[in-house]
Order: structure tokens, then sequence, then C-alpha cells
């Protein structure tokens, strides 16, 4: 297969693509990394990822951002940061994508736990990724030529406790390879509307 990883270069990106690319053809995107350069907060330049890349097989998208703050100082600026590039970014992919998928081909998008199980300063974090989840059970209905979709939810990776492990107390970090697991089973399995929890005990 043809895999198009959009964030590759990421905490997750990174282990998800060395997986990838022992058994398929993987292309790594993003905004200052990877072989294909692309801003998904922008459309136009979605599409001219997808004009130079081309037809693939898999599209995985493991990149997004969100503004994360104490909702009474959030602005609707600040709303516009997760909407543009994390949800709108990932639809996007696939609006703009479906016509480079070959028959059959699948997108995986990422999400995370606070679509379910939000903390602290991510009233849009958690809308957003809420929101993605609504949008592939939607979208699976209407997605033609055997396309299906997923979307990956993980806990806060193991990778990533350093960084991130004082806003979510409690947690218990994900290991890597089962968060690997979760865009395997989406990009290998046949599954199609599946949102892909990988939770521990929250
Ligand atoms: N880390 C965790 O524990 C965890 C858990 C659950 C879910 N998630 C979600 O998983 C995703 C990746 O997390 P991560 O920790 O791997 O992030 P990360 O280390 O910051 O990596 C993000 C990657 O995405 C690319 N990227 C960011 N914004 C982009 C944009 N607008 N257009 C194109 N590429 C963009 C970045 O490359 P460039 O800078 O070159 O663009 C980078 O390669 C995020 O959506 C995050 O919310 C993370």
């Amino acid at each position: 297969m043809v895999i198009l990883i959009i964030g590759g270069e990421g905490t997750i990106g990174k282990k998800v693509c060395n997986h990838f690319s022992k058994k398929h053809e993987v292309i790594v995107a993003g905004r200052n990394s990877g072989d294909a350069k692309v801003d998904i907060a922008d459309s136009k330049s979605i599409a001219e990822m997808f004009e130079s890349v081309g037809n693939v097989d898999a599209v995985v998208c493991i990149a997004g951002e969100a503004k994360w703050a104490a909702f009474d100082t959030m602005t609707e600026e600040d709303f516009y940061l997760g909407l543009k590039s994390k949800l709108m970014g990932q639809v996007n992919l696939v609006r703009i994508g479906q016509d480079y998928l070959n028959n059959g081909g699948s997108f995986t998008l990422t999400t995370g736990i606070l679509a379910d199980h939000p903390v602290v300063l991510t009233t849009s974090a958690a809308m957003v990724n809420g929101g993605i989840h609504s949008f592939v059970k939607a979208v699976c209905l209407e997605l033609k030529d055997g396309i299906r979709i997923n979307v990956v939810s993980s806990g806060l990776v193991d990778d990533a406790v350093e960084k991130y492990e004082a806003y979510f107390p409690g947690h218990n970090p994900i290991p890597m390879k089962k968060v690997i697991n979760g865009y395997v089973r989406s990009v290998e399995g046949k599954g199609t509307g599946e949102i892909i929890r990988i939770y521990d005990n929250c």
C-alpha cells in the first residue's frame, strides 16, 4: 500500500511511520517536515499536497492543534485555532482527499481521550475531538468506492508523559505499541465508521 501520513514526524506519527514503513510505502507530510508540505488548516495547501503526491491507498492524519487555556480566558479566535486546524483540517483532508484515494482505500483521523474524558483547559480540544467522532460516524455512510474511515482516539501516550502528565492527573499512559495498533487496525482492517478508543481505566 502507499500510505500518506500527515504529522508523520510527530511524537506518535514517527512511531506509526516506522511501523508501516516495514511493509508499505510511506509518504510523510507536515508543515515543516516530511516528504510533502501541507498545512491542514489551509484547504488550498491540502489540495496542493494531494496534487503533488497523487493517488494513495491510505491517508492517516496524526496532526492538528487546538488551544489549551482556561475557559474564562478563551477568545473566539482561540476557539478558531482548533476549529480550523484539528477539526476542519481533518474534515478537509477527507473532503478533498476522497478524489485521490484508490478504490477500497481508507482515511484514519486522530482525536484523543479528551472527547470522552476532558480535563481542565480543554474546552476547545475536547469539543473538536467530539466533533470529529460525529463526523466519522456520518461520513462513513456516504464515502464511495469502498473507501473506509475511522478515527483513533487514545489516552496520553507514554512517549508524551513528561510533557503532559501534569494535565492528566490519575490517567494511565498508553503504551505506544497499543496506539500503533489502533492505526494498523484502521488501515489494514476492514472496519469503517469506527472510533478506535485506546484508553486505560478512565
Ligand atoms: N501525545 C499524546 O499523548 C496524544 C494522545 C492522544 C491524541 N493525541 C493527538 O495526536 C495528534 C498528534 O500528537 P503528537 O503528540 O504526536 O503531536 P506532535 O508531536 O506535536 O506532532 C504533530 C505533528 O503534526 C504536524 N502538524 C501539526 N500541525 C500541522 C498542520 N496544521 N498541518 C500539517 N501538519 C501539522 C507536525 O509537523 P510540522 O510542525 O512540520 O507541521 C508534527 O509532525 C494531535 O492531534 C494530538 O492531539 C496526542
